[in-house]
């Protein structure tokens, strides 16, 4: 057998893959197309799950093997040595378990601890992808759609910047039309000259929007106005184009102010302002792309000559691909668009920018997701006709989590500054979780009671656990910084096995949560962290045991972790609560 040295990618699942996947190789060289399935283990640490179905191919072929259990017994003898397995063992069906070496496990941390955290970043087979994400449409509301959408998508893009993807954070300014003839003509109106059209002009947009609505729904003759001004501006007339690009700004500016307090990222981008050339059809006046097993047409452009949802979408996808040469383009938005994306994505395919294959690269993916919901679970709003206010929203997670701990006397512990950062953070952190625990495709109901509780699975619960770590280290009076480069870690209690072997996790499963799209994984992973420390906690003595440099070593590889977790999150850790 081969031996292996296995390097400290931290990602034991991918290095016990490539293991496996030389004994495949070995066991049964005349199916070189197997790929090795190793998950973690209900009985082991880790699973081989190939014996089965590699017996369903093999037997009718005069196998010498006889059954699955032998064909598993093959693998584990052909398995190169190497020092991160300790034993592997068959079960039931023909399930190859493994257990991890302890050893290895350790020094897998000891490496982390002096390497940093980034060494276990998993690398992702794309190099660079566009993340479409919060995109709250010009001079309308920015909606609790939108703040999810903004949420998850930040969280995708951090997750993907982690595994070493370049990542174009993109606000799509895409739906447009109607909408802005209808404003700026009103403004116009208002204000006959353009050149001194300012922001106190136009004042609130909401209000303004409202007012140009107004007269749109009762004035035929400024309706169709609206409807020309459309066509203008789309066709490029400079005057239109200046009047829409103020609009457009004023309209950024309240925007910009949620993502600042949020401190998200992100680059706008109009795409679209450019030419779309797609092999379209005509019908009733409309240019049209037919798409299989959909009964009307894709839109592109409409009979009047205008752009709408889909031909933007095109154009930017054809920016995308070509121009910015993403291999993965994301979109976030609620799973009621499904059906536009399914469709537009169809249209590039058949247009042949994409391959046939949607797992093929270049791809394109729509992350849906689910509706927030109020205590009457319906959509959430404030009254009944009236939808929230974001900017309201935030603050009122900040002045809540406030308002606990001044309860907790911590006002006249901690400076103003320090109260207000750790409002800011527990407050938007559990604002954030809320929305990312859960699978993203089913709704949530809206409850800052819920989301702020201390107890459970929440952001508070969590950063409160963190802090205690913290607190665990330094009250040990340790240079922990000096122990980190010398202190030795053993995992001999089962308690510290296990929660060597959850921090041993990390890399694969923030793989998993990017190749699947699912924030929730990571969630599930960091909340589970704190459970499996907590045990740790209550079962194994830290300061004054024999076992305190390995022990506290392990306190601060779980700190480290966490910070990391909430990093991906988009959460602010704090260091006391
Ligand atoms: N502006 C749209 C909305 O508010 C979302 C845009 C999503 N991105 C896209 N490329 N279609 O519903």
């Amino acid at each position: 057998t081969v031996v292996a040295s296995e390097a400290f990618t931290g990602n034991p699942r991918r290095q016990l893959a490539k293991l496996f996947s030389v004994s495949l190789k070995l066991t049964v060289p005349d199916e070189p197309d197997v790929e090795p399935l190793v998950e973690p283990g209900k009985f082991g640490d880790y699973q081989c799950n190939n014996a089965m179905g590699l017996w369903s191919i093999i037997k009718g072929k005069g196998t010498e093997f006889r059954g699955p259990p032998a064909v598993g017994q093959a693998l584990i003898s052909s398995l190169p040595t190497s020092e991160m397995v300790e034993s592997c063992s068959i079960a039931g069906p023909g399930f190859v378990n493994v257990v991890l070496s302890a050893k290895w496990m350790a020094k897998s941390i000891e490496n982390m601890l002096i390497n940093g955290i980034d060494t276990w970043a998993p690398t992702l087979s794309v190099k660079r992808a566009v993340v479409d994400f919060s995109s709250p449409n010009i001079a309308k509301e920015m909606h609790v759609g939108h703040l999810r959408s903004t949420i998850i998508g930040d969280t995708i893009a951090r997750m993907l910047e982690y595994s070493n993807v370049e990542v174009l954070r993109r606000n799509h300014v895409g739906d447009w039309g109607t909408q802005f003839g209808m404003l700026i003509e009103y403004l116009f109106e208002q204000c006959p000259d353009t050149d001194s059209v300012t922001e106190t002009a136009i004042g609130d947009l909401q209000v303004f929007y409202r007012k140009a609505k107004l007269k749109f729904d009762l004035d035929q003759e400024f309706k169709e106005k609206a409807h020309q001004a459309v066509v203008r501006l789309q066709g490029g007339d400079p005057v239109y184009h200046e009047a829409w690009a103020k609009i457009c700004e004023i309209s950024r500016n309240e925007f910009a102010k949620v993502y600042q307090s949020l401190r998200v990222e992100l680059e706008e981008k109009t795409e679209w302002e450019r030419e779309t050339w797609m092999v379209v059809e005509e019908s009733e006046g409309a240019r049209v792309i037919f798409i299989d097993g959909f009964s009307i047409p894709l839109i592109v452009v409409k009979s009047d000559g205008g752009f709408n949802y889909a031909s933007t979408d095109l154009t930017a996808l054809w920016y995308r691909l070509n121009e910015e040469k993403a291999e993965w383009i994301i979109y976030v938005t609620d799973i009621g668009q499904q059906q536009h994306f399914n469709m537009f994505f169809k249209a590039a395919r058949k247009a042949g920018w994409l391959p046939d294959n949607d797992q093929t690269y270049p791809r394109v993916s729509h992350v849906g997701f689910g509706l927030v919901l109020g205590a009457d679970n319906k959509r959430f709003r404030t009254r009944a006709t009236e939808v929230v206010r974001l900017a309201d929203l935030l603050d009122e997670a900040k002045t809540r989590s406030k308002d606990a701990l001044i309860e907790r006397g911590k006002d006249k512990e901690w400076t103003l500054e320090e109260l207000d950062q750790t409002a800011e953070a527990v407050g938007y952190g559990a604002l954030k979780y809320a929305d990312l625990k859960g699978n993203r495709s089913t709704g949530y109901t809206f409850s800052f009671d819920q989301m702020l509780s201390d107890k459970g699975d929440t952001a508070v619960y969590l950063l409160y656990a963190h802090a205690r770590i913290c607190s665990i280290i330094k009250k040990s009076g340790k240079d922990i910084d000096e122990l980190k480069k010398t202190g030795k870690i053993t995992l001999d209690h089962a308690a510290e096995r296990a929660l060597g072997l959850h921090l041993l996790q990390f890399a694969e499963t923030v793989e998993e949560a990017c190749t699947t799209l699912l924030p929730n994984v990571l969630c599930k992973y960091l909340y589970y962290l704190s459970e499996e420390f907590t045990k740790f906690y209550s079962n194994c003595q830290v300061n004054g045991s024999e076992e305190e440099t390995s022990r506290l070593l392990l306190c601060e590889a779980t700190a480290i972790v966490m910070r990391q977790c909430f990093h991906l999150l988009g959460i602010t850790p704090v260091y006391k609560l």
